[in-house]
This record gives C-alpha cells, sequence and structure tokens, in this order.
C-alpha cells in the first residue's frame, strides 16, 4: 500500500477522549490530515475484557489501515494497556504505530519526582501495564495508582463541573502526597483544569498531550513522513460506531469548527468475515 506525506493519521480512541490527541495534532502539525474513530457502541471500553478490547480495537486498526493511514495513533490508554501488542503484532510491518503511554513512560519527566498518582479505566490499571513500564525504568518512584471508573462515561456523556467536582475530589483524597499526577484516560484530559485546581497548584500535572505528539511528529519527520503544505479539500473525518452522539459532535465542533464529517460506522461480523459499511 502506498504511503505518502499526504495520507491522513488514523487516531481512536473508545470515544472522545482521543479527541484531545488529535487536537495537540493540529497545534503541532497543522498540516496534519486525519481520520478519528470512537467507538462509541461500545464505550466504556475501561470495563470490558481484555477479549472485548483486543476484537474491537483490531477492527478499528483494521479499518483505518484500510483507509491508507500513514500512521495509526492509539488514542487510549485501555487499548494500549491491553492490545497494543496485538496491533503491533499485526501492523507494524505496514505502518507507523504510536500509543499514549509509550512516550510518556520514556520521557524523562518522572526523574524530577519521588511519588507519582496514576488514575486510569480499570481496564488500565488492572493491565499493571503503566506500573511494569515505569518501575522498569525509574526503579526510585513510589505509585499510587487508583481506577476511576465513574469518570469516563461522565464525561462521554457531558459533564457539568458542579456535579463532577465531588466525584473527582472523592477520587483524588485517596492519592495523598504525590508529587506529580497522571492522567491516565485521554478523557480524563478533559479535566485537567478541575483537577489542577483541587490540588492547588501543589501537584503537577504531567502534560501527555505535548509528550505523546511531540513523539508521532519527531517520527514522522524521520520518516519522511511529515505534511509541509495545507491540502486543499481535505478535512477530518470523525467515525462514530453508533449514530452520532450530541456531546461527541458538540465537542468536535468546539476543537475543530465547521470544516468537518461525520460518518457512522458499523461492524457487521459474519464468522470470519468482517464487512464495512460506511
Ligand atoms: N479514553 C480511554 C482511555 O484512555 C478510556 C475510556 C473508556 O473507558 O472507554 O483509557
Amino acid at each position: 500500500m502506498k504511503i505518502s506525506p499526504l495520507s491522513p493519521i488514523g487516531i481512536f480512541d473508545s470515544g472522545i477522549g482521543g479527541l484531545l490527541i488529535a487536537k495537540e495534532i493540529k497545534i503541532q502539525m497543522p498540516y496534519e490530515d486525519f481520520i478519528y474513530f470512537g467507538d462509541t457502541k461500545n464505550m466504556p471500553y475501561g470495563e470490558k475484557s481484555k477479549d472485548f478490547i483486543i476484537k474491537n480495537s483490531m477492527k478499528i486498526a483494521s479499518f483505518l489501515y484500510e483507509k491508507k493511514c500513514k500512521a495509526l495513533v492509539i488514542a487510549c490508554n485501555s487499548i494500549t494497556s491491553n492490545a497494543l501488542d496485538l496491533i503491533h503484532k499485526k501492523f507494524h510491518k505496514k505502518i507507523l504505530i504510536f500509543n499514549v503511554i509509550d512516550p510518556v513512560v520514556r520521557n524523562t519527566v518522572f526523574l524530577s519526582y519521588k511519588r507519582i498518582g496514576i488514575i486510569a479505566t480499570p481496564a488500565t490499571i488492572y493491565s499493571n501495564f503503566y506500573t511494569r513500564k515505569i518501575k522498569n525504568n525509574y526503579h526510585h518512584l513510589d505509585i499510587i495508582q487508583m481506577p476511576t471508573p465513574l469518570l469516563a462515561p461522565i464525561i462521554e456523556n457531558g459533564w457539568e463541573i458542579k456535579k463532577i467536582n465531588p466525584i473527582i475530589k472523592n477520587y483524588l483524597n485517596h492519592l495523598k502526597s504525590i508529587d506529580a499526577i497522571l492522567l491516565a484516560c485521554t478523557h480524563y484530559l478533559f479535566l485537567k483544569q478541575e483537577i489542577k485546581n483541587f490540588f492547588h497548584g501543589k501537584v503537577h500535572l504531567i502534560d501527555i498531550q505535548k509528550i505523546v505528539v511531540q513523539e508521532i511528529k519527531k517520527k514522522l519527520d524521520e520518516k519522511k513522513l511529515l505534511c509541509f503544505r495545507p491540502i486543499w479539500n481535505r478535512f477530518p473525518i470523525f467515525y462514530t460506531s453508533s449514530s452520532i452522539p450530541f456531546f461527541f459532535e458538540e465537542k468536535v465542533r468546539i476543537l475543530f469548527g465547521k470544516k468537518v464529517f461525520f460518518k457512522t460506522h458499523i461492524f457487521l461480523i459474519l464468522s470470519h468475515l468482517c464487512i464495512y459499511y460506511s
């Protein structure tokens, strides 16, 4: 399959979380074209089994590969921590694969901390993916992990600050005396300000979006796949696996403006055959 700097980047998540990674891609690489997939029908992934996450994320990765993307960005911690190995095995010879965990755990930011808190979905926390990787690289670090299952579904469906603040408070009260916090679910990136407010600026919030996208940009550049000029008449396409949820559409419009396309895509599986409808 022929790819070039003009080919799109395929970005996927269970829902709206990955939109903030897509937005950072647009900020750091304004000429990149992208196709986004939110598996809104199956959200939340954080409560699903490893098998379920693997099966569904493989379908989305194949779908984006068929769309001739030059890179896949797994903009979801639950998918990365449960399905990265298999996605990598199937696609790494064909296409560049990025995720939201490896660039973060490789970043030297951890050298300056003694004790960090990680909040994430149950699927991410119980995979132990983060702790294994961080402990391997930074022996000195004390890690407190906490599953926060209520957050992603509330964020996906449109949250009210007044209602979500007590929930945040309830969770974060368990993270005492930490130097930094890792928001290890892309949905939580929408709550950065509320989380900063809770800690009154005393706990550092690790900037996942920047770290992840800097690495994507560097790799695309090394592979001569970075796009340096605007592509006329190409607008980002946002696929959802259910009819477009109101809040998803609203967030896309706020982040990316009017010049976007929405499509619903349903995966139909007949035994081993997978048929795509767009
Ligand atoms: N945004 C996803 C993550 O980073 C998870 C949200 C979900 O539970 O579906 O883990």
